[in-house]
């Protein structure tokens, strides 16, 4: 059974992640109006990812007594300047996530919740292959500049990386 504490930090998480999911949906988006549709197609599959981890801790509320909870999200942005600037974002995005799944790692053994605890540990390595892609990308985006020519290699190179972020266990 969860306590009080620990069914609020979750759900604050399961916020985290479908705000992650629209940021990423957005980012797609605008990618696929400028016919990248290799950086489309991954931040398409990115925004899925972030539903499935949403809907991993939706579950994990549910199954442990509580009650998970669905809250409004502010609209992301529709433009992202560069991709530059995208990958950019991305990546100081993945490391507000793993800062915030930390906090809730601290938090559940403050309230010695070993279960949530143990849990959570997904998460986390989870944060440390994002935020490693989200760097590989941004080291690959800062080697290209400005290069057109580059840019249309990396949009389909950009799709390779998808099958990298398979989930670390098979859970
Ligand atoms: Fe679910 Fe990318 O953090």
């Amino acid at each position: 059974m969860l306590s009080k504490i620990i069914e609020d930090a979750l759900n604050k998480q399961v916020t985290v992640e479908a705000a992650s999911s629209q940021v990423y949906l957005a980012m797609a988006s605008w990618a696929e109006t400028l016919g990248f549709e290799g950086v489309a197609t991954f931040m398409y599959a990115h925004s899925d990812e972030e539903r499935e981890h949403m809907l991993k801790l939706v579950k994990f509320i549910n199954e442990r007594g509580g009650h998970a909870k669905v809250s409004l999200l502010e609209a992301p942005p529709a433009e992202f300047g560069s991709f530059k600037e995208m990958f950019e974002n991305l990546f100081e995005h993945e490391v507000k996530v793993s800062k915030s799944i930390n906090d809730l790692v601290d938090i559940t053994l403050k309230q010695k919740d070993y279960a949530t605890h143990n849990f959570l540990q997904w998460y986390v390595s989870e944060q440390i292959e994002e935020e490693a892609l989200a760097r590989n990308i941004l080291d690959k985006i800062n080697l290209i500049g400005d290069d057109k020519g580059g840019l249309y290699l990396f949009d389909n190179d950009v799709k390779r990386l998808i099958g990298s972020q398979a989930e670390p266990d098979s859970n």
